[in-house]
């Protein structure tokens, strides 16, 4: 069994509708620690040390927040700042993060077409997440697809449901199967 690590990020965790359900759906899965950054760290003082031993005793890693301006609410960048230090995630010596999964778990109000070259957003999601997929490049771990909730301000409780139901599997899936499904570990979406 993998251990799997959320790292969530969401200001305001009271008033969210999808990630809030999302999170709900995995909470108490044995092996699956969760992580609220907001409020963990309500004053933005990260503990390096805390989050680089929860990351080394971790093989899969979740970032999970809505896309907020096209990228991740600020604690989660603050996190990427001040925990993935050089000599200890990356350059010289920085090789404790080599091989670990790690994954973009995310939700926009905009939909899936919106995110296309066509659609009013003019990129796909995964462009748009790109800096993460090469922050894990540059670690040495394997980015693997995004998970993607789009259209959360119309989203039908039915598809809602069904959603939370795929993100268990994947946590599921990715805490158990004896291999990384092959389609997980292809070059990410565009
Ligand atoms: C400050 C802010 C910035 C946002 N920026 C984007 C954006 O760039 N693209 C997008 O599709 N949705 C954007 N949204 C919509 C959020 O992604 C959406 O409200 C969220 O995924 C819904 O999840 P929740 O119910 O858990 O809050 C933004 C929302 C806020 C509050």
């Amino acid at each position: 069994m993998r251990k799997i690590l959320v790292l969530f990020a969401h200001p305001k965790y009271e008033l969210s509708d999808v990630n809030q359900f999302l999170l709900e759906n995995i909470r108490g899965l044995e092996n699956v620690t969760i992580r609220d950054l907001y409020e963990l760290y309500p004053d933005f003082h990260i503990n390096i040390q805390a989050e680089q031993e929860l990351l080394f005793e971790h093989e899969v890693i979740i970032w999970h927040h809505p896309i907020y301006w096209y990228s991740c609410p600020p604690i989660l960048k603050q996190w990427i700042d001040l925990v993935l230090e050089f000599g200890w995630a990356y350059g010289p010596g920085g090789v404790f993060l080599r091989n670990k999964y790690i994954l973009n778990a995310v939700t926009s109000g905009g939909s899936e077409m919106v995110y296309s070259t066509e659609g009013k957003n003019r990129y796909t999601l995964g462009e748009f997440l790109r800096p993460f997929e090469q922050t894990a490049y540059l670690c040495d771990m394997r980015y693997l697809p995004y998970f993607h909730v789009g259209g959360t301000h119309r989203i039908s409780k039915e598809d809602l449901d069904q959603k939370a139901k795929e993100y268990r599997e994947l946590v599921l899936t990715l805490r158990d199967s004896l291999e990384i499904p092959f389609s997980f570990i292809q070059k990410p979406q565009p």
